[in-house]
């Protein structure tokens, strides 16, 4: 077998923090806070993020670089049964459905960059909403674009870890991050932009309830890709000198930021024009359009530039989490069967892109719908707040209980090197602290507390 590959420094932390990085940041944390009432629902997504999400990342780094192998065998690679693979196999599997939706709206951002590209996508209120409905459920448009998104993430997954992922990350976060300041600056220099960051900053509590705290979990969740065996198979292109919760800690810090400043993008745009960002997902399709036309209208080449840039943001971030996604089931496949990378990417490409095609056909073409909501909410919803926190939730178990404690130690500290200091802490985190809280939102959810 040839040696397995690893990320550089500054290449591991990057590759990883573009896995967490992507719409989750830049499209569900805007609608989701738009919907669930601005900053109260950002505190307790910070509060998930700290208690919940760093803790996990740093238990799925464990297994990850421990294993030194794909997923469903990294989790068996401690010797402690082989049906903890099954987590892994789950993960895997998790992955591989949300590639599927995924690629559907990353597809509708490709599309509407290049329709901005061509001016396209302007007019009145119900203009611009009817762009949306008639290209969202078009049988063709969007489920070519969505096959386009997961091609091209094909071709970055064939090059390999170093000369793929790693290069394309390295390009592309700082390139995103470049974007984002650009037009946080436009939206926050509006006039009356300054309620859009009230509406950041100033929490209403009384929104709070169940829904908003599981969609605050399923949001950390998502946005830090913990649950997915995403974070465990980077984690064995890691190096034994990567300090595994400064690393969590810092990707985590990245992607929080990414996500507030997704939010001072939009919100301050969206009220200095007076319009309400509780669309829900189509909030960038068609609120956005509509208020950079508006927010912009006295100086149309600058709103021409800035829907250009928000588009392109939005499909390089999305790039760099579905490369994520689509390597975990490649190497899977790659070493379980003992085949090319490039026959093992195809793999899952080819199922990832039935996937897709079901869910853009759900969005309006043909009626597919599962326990009441379109394929791809139905894939979202599952995915999301069921199948990441249960994810999250056995790798914490799995980590905190069942494999032995020596080599936990070991690996959190580096063989003693680094960390010592926060491993009780952190030990109790994993141990309960994550598992209660997600048992309890689970529960809540169910109407059984
Ligand atoms: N974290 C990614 C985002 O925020 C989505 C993702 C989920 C990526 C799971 C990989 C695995 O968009």
């Amino acid at each position: 077998m040839t040696e397995r590959a690893h990320f550089g420094k500054i290449g591991a932390i990057l590759a990883t923090a573009g896995s967490a990085v992507g719409l989750g940041n830049i499209w569900r944390f805007p609608y989701m806070t738009g919907q669930d009432g601005g900053a109260a629902f950002i505190i307790l997504y910070l509060v998930c993020v700290l208690m919940l999400g760093i803790p996990g990342m740093t238990a799925e780094f464990i297994v990850g670089r421990h294993g030194s192998s794909n997923a469903a065998r990294a989790y068996q690679s401690f010797g402690r049964g082989r049906a903890w693979g099954l987590v892994g196999y789950m993960g895997i599997f998790t992955s591989t459905i949300i590639l599927g939706f995924y690629a559907v709206v990353a597809g509708w951002c490709a599309y509407y960059l290049g329709a901005s590209l061509l001016g396209g996508v302007n007019g009145s209120a119900d203009e611009v909403k009817a762009y949306f409905t008639q290209f969202s459920s078009d049988p063709v448009k969007p489920a070519l674009c969505a096959l386009l998104f997961i091609f091209i993430t094909h071709v970055v997954v064939t090059r390999g870890v170093r000369r793929g992922i790693e290069r394309a990350s390295n390009l592309l976060m700082p390139t995103l991050v470049v974007l984002l300041i650009i037009i946080v600056i436009a939206s926050c220099s509006l006039p009356g932009s300054g309620k859009g960051v009230e509406f950041l900053f100033h929490p209403d509590f009384s929104k709070l309830d169940s829904n908003v705290m599981l969609d605050a979990l399923g949001q950390a969740f998502f946005s830090l890709s913990l649950g997915t065996a995403c974070l465990c198979t980077y984690a064995s292109y890691f190096s034994r000198q990567t300090n595994l919760l400064k690393s969590a800690s810092q990707i985590a810090v990245i992607d929080t930021a990414i996500a507030i400043m997704a939010g001072l993008m939009i919100f301050p745009a969206a009220f200095s024009v007076g319009v309400n960002p509780d669309s829900g997902p189509s909030l960038i399709f068609i609120t956005l359009p509509n208020v950079f036309g508006k927010a912009f209208a006295s100086v149309p080449w600058l709103g021409y530039i800035v829907s250009i840039l928000f588009y392109a943001l939005l499909s390089l971030a999305a790039l760099t989490s579905t490369i994520s996604m689509h390597e975990i089931g490649t190497v899977f496949f790659q070493e379980e069967l003992h085949t090319s990378r490039s026959k093992a990417a195809c793999i899952i490409t080819l199922w990832c892109s039935v996937v897709a095609v079901v869910c853009s056909l759900s969005c309006g073409a043909v009626d597919i719908t599962l326990f009441g909501l379109s394929a791809l909410d139905f894939c979202d919803f599952l995915t999301s707040n069921i199948l990441l926190p249960l994810g999250a939730l056995a790798t914490c178990i799995y980590v905190g209980w069942i494999i032995p404690t020596k080599t936990v130690r070991n690996e959190f500290t580096n063989w003693g090197t680094v960390g010592s200091s926060s491993y009780l802490v952190w030990l109790f985190m994993v141990r309960v602290v994550t598992p209660v809280c997600v048992v309890a939102v689970f529960l809540h959810q169910l109407k059984l507390i």
